[in-house]
C-alpha cells in the first residue's frame, strides 16, 4: 500500500493580491495592506491551535518513515551516514516525531540495515509553536544532554549561527519552506546553517514543476506556491533554487501524490551562497498557505520579532 502524506489545503478563503505585481515594486518590502495582516493573523491562529481547533490539514506528527517516503531517495542514505559528531536539523518539526523515531532501534533496521550505529547524530527540532509531547520529554530525558533538542518561539530566520551552529543534514517537510512568507530569506538562512557538502531535503505540494508539465491540482485554483517575474512570466521553484549560487539542486515531481509534490535535494558545494530575492505579493492563510512571490533584484528582508504584529506573536 502506498503511504501518502496528508497534505490537505484549507478551503479557499479570501483571495488577496497585494498591489499589481506586474510592475516591480521600488523596494522588495511587502505592502502594508490590512488584508495581508488579516491573513498573517489567521496563519498565526493555525500555529497556535490546540486540540479540536487544529485544522485537519495541519499535520504535526509525521513519522521518519513518512519523511523517507516523501523526500528525495538520497535522504535515507544521508541520515544513515551520520556519525556521532554530525548534526541534523529538522525545520518545522511539529511534534518532532521524525527525530524521536530516529532515536529508536526499530529505525536502525529501516535506515542502516542490520548494523545499528553505536551512537547517533545529535538532532535539533525547530517549530514556531511548542508541540512537544510527553514522549518527547521522556525520550530527551533518557538520552545524553543535547542529543535531541527542541527550539520554539521563533522562526528559523530569527536564529543566528551562534545559536544553532551548522548541520550536515537539514530537513523541512511541510515546515517553514511551505509556510514562510519570506522564502528567499528563509533559504539564505537555512543554507547558512548547512555545512559544506551537507544536504537540505525539502518538499512543496501543488507547485509548477521543473519541466512545467503539470497543472494546479484544484480546478480554477493557482499553484500553492508561485514565483513570477516583473513581466508576469512564471518561474518554477526548481529554476529559482537552481539559480542560487554554490548549491547543486535536484528536483523530482511525484505526480501520483494527492496533491502532487515536488521534492528537492539541495547540496551546498561552496560558501559564497547568494539567493535571488523573492518578495511576497500574495498570501492566503492555510495548511499550507497559498503564496505568490515576485523575483526581484531588490533586497528582501523579513520582520524580526519586534516588527511583527501583536496577533502574529508566537509567544
Ligand atoms: C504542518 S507542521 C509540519 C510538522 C512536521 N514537519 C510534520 O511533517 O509532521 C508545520 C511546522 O512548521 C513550523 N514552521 C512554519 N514556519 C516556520 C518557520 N518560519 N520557522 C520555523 N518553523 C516554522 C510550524 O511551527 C510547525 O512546527
Amino acid at each position: 500500500m502506498m503511504i501518502r502524506l496528508k497534505m490537505t489545503r484549507l478551503s479557499a478563503g479570501l483571495l488577496l493580491v497585494l498591489q499589481a505585481f506586474w510592475v516591480g515594486p521600488s523596494t522588495a518590502e511587502p505592502p502594508a495592506a490590512p488584508a495581508f495582516s488579516e491573513q498573517v493573523s489567521k496563519q498565526a491562529d493555525i500555529y497556535q491551535s490546540r486540540g479540536v481547533a487544529v485544522p485537519e490539514g495541519y499535520v504535526v506528527d509525521r513519522s521518519l518513515l513518512s519523511y523517507s517516503i516523501a523526500l528525495s531517495p538520497e535522504f535515507k542514505q544521508s541520515l544513515a551516514n551520520l556519525g556521532p559528531d554530525d548534526r541534523w536539523l529538522d525545520i518545522g518539526a511539529g511534534e518532532g516525531r521524525a527525530i524521536l523515531d530516529y532515536c529508536t532501534a526499530k529505525y536502525d533496521a529501516m535506515l542502516k540495515g542490520a548494523e545499528p550505529s553505536e551512537k547517533k547524530a545529535s538532532a535539533i527540532a525547530i517549530s514556531i509553536e511548542d508541540r512537544r509531547t510527553a514522549q518527547w520529554h521522556q525520550t530527551a530525558a533518557s538520552l545524553d544532554p543535547n542529543q535531541i533538542q527542541y527550539f520554539f518561539g521563533k522562526r528559523l530566520q530569527e536564529y543566528s549561527l551562534e545559536e544553532l551552529g551548522r548541520f550536515r543534514v537539514i530537513t523541512d517537510v511541510m515546515g517553514a519552506f511551505s509556510y514562510t512568507r519570506y522564502l528567499s530569506v528563509f533559504m539564505e538562512k537555512a543554507l547558512g546553517f548547512l555545512q559544506l557538502n551537507g544536504n537540505l531535503y525539502t518538499v512543496l505540494q501543488d507547485v509548477h514543476s521543473e519541466h512545467g508539465t503539470n497543472r494546479p491540482f484544484y480546478p480554477n485554483a493557482s499553484f500553492l506556491t508561485e514565483i513570477v517575474n516583473a513581466d508576469g512570466s512564471k518561474v518554477s521553484v526548481c529554476a529559482w533554487l537552481k539559480s542560487i549560487s554554490c548549491v547543486e539542486v535536484t528536483c523530482e515531481l511525484k505526480p501520483s501524490w494527492s496533491p502532487p509534490i515536488e521534492v528537492y535535494r539541495i547540496r551546498k558545494v561552496c560558501n559564497d551562497v547568494r539567493v535571488p530575492g523573492l518578495a511576497p505579493i500574495h498570501f492566503e492563510a492555510g495548511t499550507p498557505p497559498e503564496r505568490r512571490f515576485l523575483l526581484t533584484k531588490s533586497p528582501v528582508s523579513a520582520p524580526g520579532p519586534a516588527q511583527r504584529t501583536r496577533t502574529e506573536s508566537v509567544r
